[in-house]
């Protein structure tokens, strides 16, 4: 299975040498998070793809330091929706309802348990299982890269307060929760490049029953 091979040559780049991914790999990336799977299909998170170097040197402090930030090609900021509320939901159902062509009254019964589930929880449950669908579309993220040989890191090392107010994401209804730095290895200088993977065996990972 290729795709074995891929995750294997994948890993989480420490060190990237500013080389820029071509658009087309970049297009086919963003393609694969759309097409992620997400509670209910609503996708609850907007993805913010960061090229711009200056705004980039801004998020790095924020993110530790860290050396991927800047020396990316790219940086994809995962946010998720604060909040669940009817206008979304809705929102959706009506492209449910364009997208296969099939009346919104034929998804009353979609809608109504979408509504049930999601609306009775408090808002801060509503935002956390928000952003467990991001780590989905980030996980989406990472095989797909690996498979067009884009080199990542998935960071959750970073201050989300911050990063939220640089991006004024509460004023668009979202929190962040994770980036995704995309480039080039730097394999000369990076000391993970060239490290086996640590991975528990598969006796002790799985218990077969
Ligand atoms: C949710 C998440 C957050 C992570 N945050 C960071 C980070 O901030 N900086 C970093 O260099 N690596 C980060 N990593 C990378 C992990 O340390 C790495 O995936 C793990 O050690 C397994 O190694 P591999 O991905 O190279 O196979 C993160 C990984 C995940 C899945």
């Amino acid at each position: 299975m290729s795709l074995i091979n891929d995750l294997s040559w994948r890993y989480a780049t420490k060190r990237m040498n500013g080389n820029k991914v071509a658009e087309d790999k970049i297009e086919s990336l963003l393609d694969a998070i759309r097409l992620s799977a997400s509670g209910f299909g609503l996708q609850p998170y907007q993805v913010f793809v960061i090229e711009n170097p200056a705004l980039r040197a801004q998020i790095q402090p924020i993110a530790y330091g860290q050396p991927q930030i800047t020396e990316a090609s790219h940086i994809l900021v995962f946010a998720a929706w604060n909040d669940v509320t009817e206008a979304k939901i809705d929102s959706f159902i009506q492209l449910v309802a364009e997208t296969r062509n099939v009346p919104v009254e034929a998804l009353t019964d979609y809608r109504s348990a979408i509504a049930g589930s999601m609306l009775r929880l408090p808002q801060e449950v509503q935002a956390s299982w928000a952003a467990r669908q991001v780590y989905l579309a980030m996980g989406t993220a990472l095989a797909a890269a690996a498979e067009l040989k884009i080199d990542t890191t998935p960071m959750e090392g970073f201050i989300p307060a911050k990063l939220d107010e640089l991006l004024d994401l509460s004023a668009k209804g979202l929190h962040s929760v994770l980036i995704l730095a995309v480039g080039e290895r730097d394999a000369a200088n990076d000391y993970m490049a060239n490290a086996a993977k640590v991975r528990y065996s598969k006796d002790e990972l799985f218990i077969r029953m």
